[in-house]
């Protein structure tokens, strides 16, 4: 094609999908039905992994639940079987371990069958100054955040490339797009979970497998107890997020095939700011949203739970 009309058609089609988002802001998208759908959540023996395991549970779906810990996974199990979950599969896990993550993906695959909906959601967090943090939670942090996601791709990927079907679901954070003080090794494997989910949504463009749906999730801090001690400066303007909206946001996106989600959506407005704005304006801001101090009072997940 000529440069012309090249540059005419993109103009045309820039304009066309401008007003395509416009519209769905006022008109809802259509939600795809999951019922039939194999969705494996790994980290669901606790937080925003179990309640969307209950939540898909009630959609039909079929449950594949992985967790490292046994107590948690048990009752995620029971809570979904009692919102009807037809099937649910449960499996220990230690994500942060290419081969057992292999060695479970071959089970699953053996047992249950070939996963459409892949949740990487299980995160865990150190929350120390980086010097502070000893060197082996922060491989730690890179292989459960970031690295069990390429293992689980390279598990599950072949058979929805083949079948042009299938949803990557990746639970990231917004400390995936900004870096904060105290959570250096965080962030680092949350940009990089960012950058490997977007990446693989181009290549399955690229391929014209587009029967393969990304949604990556970037929430603030929820209160699920993974950042006990953390408060909101300002509750009414940047709150820490209920879990259960969490849940139900990330659910309508995997059923709208939204790409990127953002919770709250002050942080739409954050994210284009940062984009141009001077560094020192940037802080300003965040110290202003209470961001440059907010794992001062950090605890963490509290041993028993
Ligand atoms: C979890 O459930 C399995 C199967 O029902 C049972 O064998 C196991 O003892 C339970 N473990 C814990 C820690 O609750």
């Amino acid at each position: 094609m000529n440069f012309f009309l090249e540059t005419l058609k993109v103009i045309v089609l820039l304009v066309y999908y401008l007003l395509e988002s416009l519209v769905f802001l006022v008109v809802p998208k259509r939600k795809k039905n999951v019922s039939g759908e194999i969705v494996l959540i790994t980290g669901a023996g606790s937080g925003i992994g179990r309640l969307l395991a209950v939540k898909f549970a009630s959609l039909g779906a079929t449950l594949v639940l992985w967790d490292i810990n046994q107590e948690g996974l048990n009752y995620t199990v029971r809570l979904a079987k009692e919102n009807g979950a037809g099937r649910v599969h449960s499996y220990i896990c230690d994500c942060s371990k290419r081969q057992d993550v292999y060695r479970v993906a071959d089970q699953v695959k053996k047992e249950v069958g070939d996963v459409s909906i892949l949740i990487n959601n299980a995160g865990i967090v150190i929350g120390k100054r980086f010097l502070d943090s000893p060197d082996s939670l922060v491989e730690k942090t890179m292989e459960v955040n970031t690295m069990a996601h390429f293992w689980t791709y390279k598990a599950f990927l072949p058979a929805m490339i083949a079948a042009n079907h299938g949803h990557l679901v990746s639970i990231a954070s917004s400390a995936g797009l900004c870096g904060v003080s105290q959570l250096s090794d965080y962030c680092a494997s949350k940009f990089a979970a960012v950058g490997f989910a977007e990446s693989i949504d181009m290549e399955m463009r690229t391929l014209r497998k587009t029967g393969v749906k990304t949604t990556i999730v970037c929430p603030y801090v929820i209160n699920t107890g993974m950042f006990d001690g953390v408060k909101a400066k300002w509750p009414r303007v940047l709150p820490l997020l209920d879990a259960d909206y969490v849940a139900e946001k990330i659910i309508t996106a995997v059923r709208q095939n939204q790409e990127m989600l953002l919770i709250p959506r002050i942080l739409y407005v954050l994210c284009f700011l940062k984009s141009f704005l001077s560094v020192k304006a940037t802080v300003l801001l965040l110290d202003y949203f209470g961001s440059l101090e907010i794992m001062n009072p950090f605890k963490g997940r509290p041993k028993k739970e």
